[in-house]
């Protein structure tokens, strides 16, 4: 039986438009799943828009718009990014999604049932961009957020409180217990310190002090704080219910992996895993927190003025579809650590590797197999045995499975690339221009054919990344459209196979630099 794969990533403010940052988790995300489509019929992919709050409240008031109407139109821009940049989601789920609403407002009736949630009268230090009250322990050394470096106001509320500090003890032990729950390492003894000073947590507000959000059940006078209400949506979107919950439920949770920021973790390992105990379901496999994204080493931010649409670098860059964009973002940083995008760096990797690298090794290769064979492939032999590249592929493989197995995107990534030098590393130790030169055809087009299978291999291999260029390398090379990880075996292309002459044209134009540039401005 095929195992399931249940991906969720964070759902977005729609307090603003998407840019680059938010795109980089989405694909991410969407790379992982493409790759476990490659293993398995049962992945899928859940995303959303987080449409709560009292930013949204604000934001709408600012424009003379009720909430609604910010989200509806936020809500399109984010889903229409998402459809550009080709990410596959199975489902997008909203917040104000009627389904969604209900269930949490279950969700919450039962952690009051538990006598996980309690009300209490509080003071306490909230900080409008976090929507949080901060520890004051967490305070930078001026008393600011750490996140907003903004000072937080000092609030007094009668509110809901859900009891975190009850499960502190249980979360450390799984926290521990579980090295690779907290993806990457390197993050975890940060949350096991933050949970030594948990408190309980407020999660709710007054409705004087927040409207737009899902009112506690029978309490008219307060508001469900935004991170019940978000968390939930990985359960909520698949049809969780207290009482009768889906059969999509059944089958996908607990989810393999949250894909989530660095600044969110603390949401996911701590309140969500407590909220799960409290709930008595089982926990996801895997919390993944990936990096920030800055721009020209500098953080993105409105009031800089540097913030960046995916929308405008595809446009920028006049791409015809958005597979450059994926595969930069999906190899922009290494696990868990920040990246950066500039239009420089950009360019400079995808002429190198989609262009330079793999692109104009097939295109050299069809080239010759059309000048000295006519288009037609006839190997002496099929077979992996002492094959060196066939080797090769089948290693590449094994380890870019092992990488995904990890999170390590970018580093699956890189395992590809150098294939592909070890492939051009081939022709030119092999020089089958030569070979054709001395009339030594039958060791030719062996080598031709060494070549062309490498490449199928590494279309289905780099597929997950750059879906379209994938496609096309095997329309060139007349094979069926099929990225399933079960096609890579070594002599999938059949001796007597012909590639078409026409069909024949670099999968990937190089970013000529003027040109980018200058429409850029524009
Ligand atoms: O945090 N680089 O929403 P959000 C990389 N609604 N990732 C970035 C980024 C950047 N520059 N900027 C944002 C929220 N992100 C909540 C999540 S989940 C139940 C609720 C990431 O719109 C960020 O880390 O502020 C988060 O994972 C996602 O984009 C949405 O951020
Ligand atoms: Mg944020």
């Amino acid at each position: 039986m095929q195992e399931k794969f249940y991906l969720t990533t964070a759902i977005d403010y729609v307090n603003g438009a998407p840019h680059i940052g938010h795109a980089y988790e989405k694909i991410l995300s969407d790379v992982i799943i493409r790759h476990k489509r490659q293993l398995t019929d049962k992945a899928f992919m859940l995303t959303g828009t987080d449409e709560h709050g009292i930013k949204i409240q604000k934001t709408a008031a600012s424009f003379g718009i009720t909430p609604k109407e910010l989200c509806d139109q936020n809500f399109n821009q984010f889903n229409s990014a998402w459809k550009e940049l080709e990410i596959s989601y199975d489902k997008i789920i909203r917040t104000t999604d009627e389904q969604h609403k209900k269930t949490v407002k279950q969700i919450f009736k039962k952690l009051l049932e538990n006598g996980d949630i309690y009300k209490h009268k509080y003071t306490g230090l909230y900080c409008s961009g976090c929507e949080s009250f901060l520890n004051p322990k967490d305070l930078t050394p001026d008393g600011l957020c750490p996140n907003h470096l903004k000072k937080p106001e000092e609030i007094t509320e009668e509110n809901y409180f859900f009891r975190l500090s009850k499960y502190k003890d249980k979360l450390a032990q799984y926290i521990k217990s579980h090295p690779d729950f907290i993806i990457p390492s390197f993050r975890v003894n940060e949350i096991l310190n933050q949970l030594e000073n948990i408190e309980d947590i407020s999660v709710s507000r007054t409705k004087a002090s927040v409207r737009w959000a899902i009112e506690v059940p029978e309490d008219e006078e307060q508001s469900i704080y935004v991170w019940i209400d978000a968390l939930s949506n990985y359960i909520t979107a698949i049809g969780y219910d207290i009482e009768n919950p889906s059969e999509q439920f059944k089958e996908l949770w607990p989810a393999n992996v949250h894909v989530i920021g660095k600044d969110i973790i603390k949401f996911h390992s701590i309140y969500w895993t407590a909220i799960l105990m409290s709930l008595g379901l089982p926990l996801p496999e895997h919390i993944f927190a990936h990096g920030w994204i800055t721009i020209d080493q500098s953080k993105m931010s409105k009031s800089l003025g540097n913030v960046i649409a995916p929308h405008d670098v595809l446009q920028g860059f006049n791409l015809e579809h958005p597979d450059a964009f994926r595969y930069y973002m999906a190899s922009a940083a290494l696990i868990g650590r920040d990246g950066n995008y500039s239009d420089e760096d950009f360019k400079e990797k995808v002429n190198a590797d989609l262009a330079n690298n793999i692109g104009n090794l097939l295109n050299r290769t069809l080239n010759m197999l059309v000048k000295y064979f006519n288009g037609e492939i006839k190997p002496e032999s099929i077979t992996s045995k002492d094959c060196k590249i066939a080797i090769m592929a089948e290693n590449t493989k094994q380890q870019i499975i092992e990488a995904f197995n990890k999170y390590e995107i970018a580093e699956a990534a890189n395992l590809i690339v150098s294939f592909s030098d070890s492939v051009n590393k081939y022709v030119t130790e092999n020089a089958p221009w030569t070979l054709a030169k001395e009339g030594k055809m039958h060791e030719c087009a062996q080598v031709l054919y060494n070549i062309l299978e490498a490449m199928r291999h590494i279309a289905i291999m780099l597929s997950p990344y750059c879906p379209n260029i994938a496609a096309d390398i095997l329309v060139q090379l007349n094979e069926k459209q099929d990225f399933s990880y079960s096609n890579l075996y070594w002599g999938g292309i059949k001796s007597g196979q012909i590639t078409q002459k026409d069909k024949i044209k670099p999968v990937f134009l190089r970013l000529d630099s003027e040109f980018a540039t200058g429409k850029k401005k524009g």
